[in-house]
């Protein structure tokens, strides 16, 4: 299949009952690497995400991949920042997204064990997703996600409200899959991870991209007196 990036945001705007959510957005975006969206809360991180996914309504500009739309959509996955699980087994949820697919049911099957290991579920093949803590269920999302070898994943504050390991666990999973020429691109609040996995950095500010530049640049110089401000951990409104 062709390339579905790069890709090229227009005028990109999304509103709501007469009220601009996000835009107008601007946006290149090149098909390596993690991209970590930031900004302070409300400023339209996860708007953008569902944006670029197709999950939010465009009133205006334009989302062009560099390849068909529809293809885009098929090459992408996105994980919520409260991953919704089937209410079935952890094997049952992660064999799923394959069978949909058009895979045998033993090599579904298969797949879901090796990745059930890869994010320390093994396990627990046989349990109810629901049951699961809430680190075990964003692992679960992750794989899920992964599984299908998308090309690209957003991941909408995958680690909020995880402890230190599970976020080091999904962390790596996620170092791993960029490695492996995944295109990652997630928002989060956690200035540590953000520096931790970005390659680039879009820094958000009142539904409008403010920045978008290399992580080094975004951290060491960054071009607005807002981002400067976000990044010494002061209120910005
Ligand atoms: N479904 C919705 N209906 C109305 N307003 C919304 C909806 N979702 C988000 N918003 C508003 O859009 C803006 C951006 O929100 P959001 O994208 O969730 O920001 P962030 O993820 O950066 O916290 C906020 O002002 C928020 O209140
Ligand atoms: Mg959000």
């Amino acid at each position: 299949m062709r390339d579905m990036f790069p890709l090229s945001v227009k005028g990109a705007q999304t509103s709501r009952r007469g009220k601009t959510l996000v835009g107008p957005v601007d946006l290149e975006l090149e098909g390596t690497g993690t991209c970590v969206v930031v900004g302070p809360n409300g400023a339209g991180k996860t708007t953008l995400l569902r944006l670029l996914h197709g999950a939010a309504r465009l009133n205006s500009g334009t989302i062009e991949w560099a390849c068909p739309t529809e293809e885009a959509h098929h090459e992408q996955v996105f994980v919520f920042q409260r991953p919704v699980m089937l209410r079935r087994s952890v094997e049952e949820n992660l064999i799923y997204p394959l069978r949909m697919r058009g895979m045998s049911k033993s090599d579904a099957r298969a797949k879901a064990q090796d990745w059930a290991k890869r994010v320390g579920l093994q396990d627990m093949l046989r349990r109810p997703a629901p049951v699961l803590s809430g680190g075990e269920q964003q692992k679960l999302a992750l794989a899920r996600a992964l599984i299908v070898q998308p090309k690209l994943v957003f991941l909408d504050e995958p680690c909020a409200s995880l402890d230190g390991r599970a976020m080091r666990e999904i962390e790596e999973v996620l170092q791993e899959a960029r490695a492996s020429g995944t295109r990652l691109i997630m928002s989060t609040h956690d200035m540590g991870q953000a520096r931790r996995l970005a390659d680039s950095v879009v820094f958000m500010f009142k539904g409008r991209v403010h920045e978008h530049s290399p992580a080094q640049k975004f951290f060491s110089s960054p071009d607005t007196p807002q981002a400067s401000a976000f990044l010494r951990g002061d209120i910005v409104e």
